[in-house]
């Protein structure tokens, strides 16, 4: 049986969730389907102790969002691409336009491959922004709003601007902005909600969500996001 191989590019592979994410890939390949995953990093190194390091499917390449031409040209060589890239809890709480920039950019590479190349199959962004961008005061906790949203909305400003670059577009460019809630690494697996405004989910049984574990979130992007269509063109609000 022939293959499909699909290069998978991931920005923000040594981060948290990034890391995570490379771990789900490295399993998501069936006799069918190879994805051959590129990670991003601005030190390699920091991927050595990762436990897929020596995995024939995995290339490290020493990359930063801040190079505009080095990311149009991997974008414009791969059909996925995953960003788990964020700012660090200080840079977050300044004005700034990581987010928005990097998006520009990564869409004016997808844009650009796709009508150049109009046989290529379509490229997909699978992008984790956050549910900090929820704008329904009545679902989101009044902590959160009068704190942390407060604190980070030059972030959130930003994000939104992100997202929008691919919302507000008329190109066939496909995308998937999952928005999480707080991300805890102390919590066990539990089951994923998901809401498909982009909302903080909420439920009879459960309540309000409010938090996850990067683990979870990897393994929905790598398994509802990456491997399937179901979700393609919504923005998610993910929770617990
Ligand atoms: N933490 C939360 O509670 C929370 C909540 C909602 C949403 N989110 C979002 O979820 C995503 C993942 O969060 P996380 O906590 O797992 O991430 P993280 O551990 O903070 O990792 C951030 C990643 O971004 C990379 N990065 C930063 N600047 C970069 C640049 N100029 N070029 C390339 N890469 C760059 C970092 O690379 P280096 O290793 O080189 O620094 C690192 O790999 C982020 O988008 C974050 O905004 C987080």
């Amino acid at each position: 049986m022939t293959s499909i191989e699909i290069k998978v590019l991931v920005f923000g592979a040594t981060g948290g969730t990034g890391r995570l994410i490379l771990k789900h890939l490295m399993t998501a390949s069936t006799p069918k389907t190879v994805y051959k995953v590129t990670a991003v990093a601005r030190n390699p190194s920091a991927l050595n102790d990762h436990p897929d390091i020596e995995n024939p499917n995995l290339t490290v390449t020493k990359g930063s969002l801040t190079d505009e031409e080095q990311v149009k040209l991997l974008v414009s060589l791969h059909d996925i691409i995953i960003f788990a890239a964020g700012l660090g809890i200080l840079d977050g709480q300044t004005p700034n336009e990581f987010y928005s920039r990097s998006a520009k950019w990564i869409y004016e590479a997808i844009n650009e491959s796709q009508n150049s190349n109009p046989n290529r199959p379509k490229i997909k962004f699978v992008c984790i922004t956050a549910l900090g961008l929820c704008d329904d005061p009545e679902r989101m906790y009044r902590l959160f709003k009068w704190t942390l949203k407060r604190w980070f909305q030059p972030c959130y400003d930003d994000m939104k601007i992100m997202e929008n670059i691919f919302l507000n577009n008329n190109d066939d460019i496909n995308y998937i902005f999952v928005r999480p809630a707080y991300l805890n690494n102390r919590i066990p697996d539990e089951e994923l909600r998901v809401d498909m405004d982009g909302k903080y989910p909420l439920d009879e049984v459960n309540g309000l969500g409010w938090q996850l574990n990067r683990n979870v979130l990897a393994k929905f992007i790598v398994n509802d996001c990456v491997a399937s269509d179901k979700y393609d063109r919504k923005v998610l609000g993910v929770t617990y």
